[in-house]
């Protein structure tokens, strides 16, 4: 079987919902099931054997060293992080707690388990660290994309956290051999995403009648991936990637802010549109920008289609559709994610903004 950490997330459980739609290798996902945690993304596999989920920290040793001798995978995809730029403005804490403290405490148990496996299982043996483009700092217009080869300059209290995360990797592979693979993806969009993020934010905003937030002048640029194209390039890397070796994923798909709020708003005046005819553009409402906000990502994802044959299977704009409609025929999710705890985040980040 395989390990994977932070399976109830939007990329991790999207991932454990492909990988067993495709294979019948078992997974375990140990996820702590912090505010970003859903059990109902994983919905569709209650009753599965095949699927064992523990809820649990990355950072308990003694969990993962039980887990680990229990269940001997073969390989651990580490997703489990605090994912969010904003929140990591807030309250940086949490962010150096599981992405720097949780991903060494995780990677000293995985190390002692490695060493003790026999010497076939122990070569064929993975780590694979799931982390962002955003470590790689921010661009200016012109600027050639993000290489694996680009300097480390991260901006904001996440990216840090996740940089540091990623040399604790490579050093545990350089230092004790650990065979480890590293991959940086660009933005993600697609089902089971949290409405904190962009493209959620406003499919549900705009359903609930309300603002629109665009940060600044809405011309930072992202280069957005479907979160199902980034799941099919982890598990050709973990497939066939090189032990060391980190590999940039992206969708050669960078939209300026405003145009991804623009799409949205036009899908949704096509799919579901407003009862007064107006569009939702009407919606739109420019607010104070994100303190130290990164300008543009772009993501050079020539290695991996070189190397390992890996390419995007959706344009942005069949996937954009899809995550539209998937929203539209998914109100009990979105209702059930928007708790008192997502109400008192968006008070907290928005209220000042205005
Ligand atoms: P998410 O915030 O939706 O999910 C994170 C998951 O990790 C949650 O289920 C949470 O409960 C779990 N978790 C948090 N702390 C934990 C801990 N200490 N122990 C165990 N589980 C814990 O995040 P996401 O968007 O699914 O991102 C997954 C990974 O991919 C992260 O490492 C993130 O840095 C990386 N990434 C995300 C994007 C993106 O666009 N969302 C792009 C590139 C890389
Ligand atoms: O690049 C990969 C990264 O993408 C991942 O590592 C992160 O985990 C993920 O959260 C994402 O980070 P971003 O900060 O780029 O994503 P977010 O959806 O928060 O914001 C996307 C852009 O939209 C960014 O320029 C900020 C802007 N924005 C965001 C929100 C939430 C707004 O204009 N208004 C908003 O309300």
């Amino acid at each position: 079987m395989i390990l994977v950490t932070g399976g109830a997330g939007f990329i991790g459980a999207n991932f454990v919902l492909d990988w067993l739609a495709q294979s019948d290798e078992a997974v375990l996902n140990l996820d702590k099931l912090t505010y970003a945690g859903n059990q109902e993304n994983l919905a569709s596999l209650h009753g599965d054997a095949r699927h064992v989920f523990v809820q649990g920290d990355i950072g308990d040793q003694e969990l993962v060293a039980r887990l680990l001798a229990e269940h001997q995978p073969r390989a651990i995809l580490n997703f489990a992080a605090e994912s969010h730029v904003d929140r990591s403005i807030h309250g940086p804490e949490d962010f150096m707690q599981t992405n720097i403290m949780g991903t060494f405490r995780l990677l000293e148990v995985v190390r002692a388990y490695w060493q003790d496996m026999k010497v076939e299982a122990r070569s064929a043996f993975r780590f694979l660290h799931v982390s962002t483009d955003e470590v790689y700092g921010s661009l200016v217009q012109g600027d050639p994309a993000f290489s694996e080869r680009h300097q480390y300059e991260p901006n904001s209290p996440y990216s840090a956290s996740k940089a540091a995360s990623d040399h604790l990797v490579r050093a545990w592979h350089h230092t004790y051999g650990l065979p480890v693979l590293t991959t940086n993806c660009s933005n993600n969009y697609g089902p089971y995403h949290f409405p904190e993020k962009l493209i959620p934010l406003m499919i549900v905003n705009a359903l609930a009648g309300k603002p629109l937030p665009v940060y600044g002048d809405g011309m930072q640029v992202r280069d957005w991936l479907y979160v199902k194209d980034h799941c099919s390039a982890i598990r050709r890397v973990l497939e066939a990637g090189q032990p060391g070796e980190v590999y940039n994923v992206g969708g050669w798909n960078e939209k300026p802010n405003i145009d991804i709020v623009h799409t949205v708003c036009t899908l949704l005046d096509e799919l579901r549109p407003r009862l007064d005819g107006k569009s939702y553009r009407e919606q739109i409402t420019y607010v104070k920008d994100r303190p130290g906000h990164d300008r543009r990502y772009a993501i050079d994802a020539g290695k991996i289609e070189r190397e390992l044959g890996w390419k995007p299977a959706e344009t942005f704009e069949s996937g954009i559709r899809k995550t539209v409609q998937w929203y539209l025929d998914n109100p009990d999710w979105v209702a059930h994610v928007q708790s008192g705890a997502y109400r008192e985040w968006v008070q907290a980040n928005y209220a000042e903004r205005v």
